[in-house]
């Protein structure tokens, strides 16, 4: 079974959160696009009034496609629930995002839900985090950032693509994905790199997940 079905076994699961009239968050990635399309499918059954906040352009083409009705997040003062991904989660339940460069918007995202449902695949499960910590920057700082994070113990790399182009995110912002081996206190750590300046957004974010789905390769899932 492919990760694409594991996550389509959960999604009918996840989507009991859904009611009429919500505006949901849409994620970005592929557990978001897959529960996008389910979504999709659940709002065209039952005939709800539902809207939804893309944050990112990925996301929105698939939500567009599958005939979703879209607003902003700054035409709303809540989101009922978002659905989204992740590119790690700790014992803690604290979450590294923006593998697809969407750090911002997600956390904002995350910030205005009553209730943030993630959904990843048992790979990205660990006791402490080991991945890089995407931090969003605003270019001119670059060199301000990437020694600040040096200084905390952090090895950066310029987010890039291919050819050595850099990679911009949808906010004109650069990445820069910081190693700091094992980390045992996200919490402090992720505080520390929103005290740089230029800093626009760290992948650790303080909102934790209210409920967290963990897809088997047997399409199997475990809610946490
Ligand atoms: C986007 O910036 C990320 O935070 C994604 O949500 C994260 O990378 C998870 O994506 P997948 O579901 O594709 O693994």
């Amino acid at each position: 079974m492919s990760f694409d079905d594991a996550i389509l076994a959960l999604s009918n699961n996840a989507l009991k959160f859904v009611k009429d009239d919500y505006i949901i968050g849409l994620g970005s990635g592929r557990a978001a696009t897959v529960l996008v399309k389910s979504l999709a499918k659940l709002i065209k059954l039952k005939n709800y009034n539902i809207k939804g906040i893309p944050t990112s352009l990925q996301i929105k083409l698939v939500a567009e496609k599958e005939g979703i009705l879209l607003v902003e997040a700054d035409q709303v003062d809540h989101i009922d629930v978002v659905f989204d991904g992740a590119d790690q989660i700790d014992s803690q339940k604290f979450v590294i995002k923006g593998g697809g460069g969407a750090l911002l918007r997600e956390n904002i995202l995350f910030s205005l839900a009553k209730k943030v449902v993630v959904i990843a695949d048992k790979t990205k499960f660990v006791k402490n985090f080991t991945k890089t910590v995407p931090v969003e920057v605003h270019p001119l700082a670059r060199i301000l950032v990437t020694n600040s994070i040096k200084k905390l113990g952090g090895k950066v790399k310029l987010r890039s693509l291919d050819r050595d182009y850099t990679f911009f995110t949808e906010n004109g912002n650069i990445i820069l994905d910081c190693d700091f081996g094992t980390i045992k206190n996200p919490k402090v750590l992720t505080q520390k790199i929103k005290q740089i300046a230029g800093v626009v957004e760290s992948g650790i974010f303080l909102r934790k997940p209210d409920i967290i789905y963990r897809a088997k390769t047997n399409g199997k899932f475990d809610v946490l």
